[in-house]
């Protein structure tokens, strides 16, 4: 079933891997991508997954989590864009990008002014104090979102994902716990969902009909106070209404205990950690549902897919570790990912992604 075809949108993917999207980090000052970016895209499309969607494109400047973050702000990054894209489909993967505003797990110290937020509720582990966003604004940024798109699909890539998972600022939105507004932005689960549906009106109307808009969202902050159950499926629902091609179902806030979106786990029993929200959400939604979280071994994945739990599964760490898995369980390969949860690939934030513990192991035995 792993290796059976699968719809998504318009798009015909040979598998149902998809490279869950982990910011490259591969950009320059002004979010061009270059050659890092192109060998990277190579390496994964002739890895053997379904579908690769890159990380985090800003959609505006102050909303970028690093200073070699893809940029989706600007015309001039489109061409550079439109290589990455080719670089995927000449090795007949399709390829999306994500469309993210980092909110207030942006860094002063990166964006060089206050980062914003709903409600300017402090986040504990980085004590950044956002700035509350101006109803005008938000107006603004539904049309920052929808231009981003423009581009990812003038560049040539297949889908657009729109990033509201992980506490950045569409989750924001999103979540009770950091949206205590009383105007028409939230107070009420209808209104706290405006943010996110305007934007994918936006992207729909600019994209057109036909072009597959995905949408990765968080069904639970794992936080105190977070997104009620009831409230995430209800929103799973409406996004799935109002039509978008796939559902990745994620959670977690940048608050939350352990990481809760990249958790550490050991293959077996502590693999797929949100296969209840996505067994949840298939119930509710009519559009495929990707999980992604803690996936490593291939009869964990073929039992959540055979099950109906998921349609589709997303490997991030795994993959960048391993950007070949695919290729090699489906040349049959038993064992699990070789990645190990240690998170080393996120701690640094402001380097190339990559696998930082390979890396060690490999200067290791140099020096062995
Ligand atoms: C280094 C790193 C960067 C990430 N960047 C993104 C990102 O840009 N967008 C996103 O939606 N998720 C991002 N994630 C989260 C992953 O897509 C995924 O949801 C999470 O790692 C759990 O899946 P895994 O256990 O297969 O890694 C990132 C994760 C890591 C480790």
């Amino acid at each position: 079933m792993l290796f059976s075809p699968v719809t998504i949108g318009n798009m015909e993917l040979p598998n149902r891997i998809v490279r869950a999207a982990c910011g490259e980090r591969m950009a320059d000052w002004e979010g061009r991508v270059g050659h890092k970016m192109l060998s990277y895209v190579e390496t994964l499309a002739r890895g053997g997954c379904g579908l690769i969607i890159l990380g985090h494109g800003y959609v505006r400047r102050d909303g970028r989590l690093t200073d070699n973050e893809t940029g989706l702000d600007r015309d001039d990054q489109v061409s550079r864009l439109e290589l990455i894209a080719r670089q995927a489909q000449r090795a007949g993967i399709k390829v999306a990008m994500q469309i993210s505003h980092g909110g207030p797990q942006c860094r002063p110290s990166v964006i060089e002014t206050t980062p914003v937020s709903p409600s300017g509720v402090e986040i504990k582990k980085t004590s950044v104090v956002p700035r509350a966003l101006e109803p005008e604004e938000i107006e603004a940024l539904v049309g920052d979102f929808a231009r981003a798109a423009v581009r990812v699909k003038e560049a040539g890539f297949d889908a657009v994902q729109i990033h509201a998972a992980h506490g950045y600022l569409l989750t924001q939105f999103l979540s009770p716990a950091t949206n205590l507004r009383d105007d028409e932005w939230g107070g009420t689960p209808e209104k706290r969902r405006r943010f996110l549906i305007a934007v994918l009106e936006a992207v729909q109307e600019e994209v057109g009909p036909d072009y597959p808009v995905l949408i990765k969202m968080n069904l639970d902050d794992c936080i105190p106070n977070g997104i009620p159950m009831k409230e995430a499926l209800e929103n799973a629902r409406i996004v799935s209404e109002v039509g978008v091609a796939a559902i990745e179902v994620s959670g977690g806030m940048v608050d939350s205990d352990k990481g809760a979106a990249r958790r550490d786990i050991q293959p077996g029993q502590q693999e797929a950690y949100f296969r209840h929200l996505a067994r949840a959400a298939r119930k509710v939604v009519g559009c495929p549902v990707i999980l992604v979280g803690g996936l490593k071994s291939i009869e964990v994945i073929t039992e959540v897919l055979e099950s109906g739990d998921a349609d589709l599964v997303a490997l991030g760490r795994p993959l960048i570790r391993e950007p070949h898995l695919p290729l090699e369980w489906l040349d049959g390969r038993q064992g699990p990912a070789e990645c190990i949860s240690c998170n080393r690939c996120a701690l640094y934030k402001d380097r190339v992604l990559r696998c930082e513990s390979l890396i060690l192991e490999q200067q290791e035995e140099e020096n062995a």
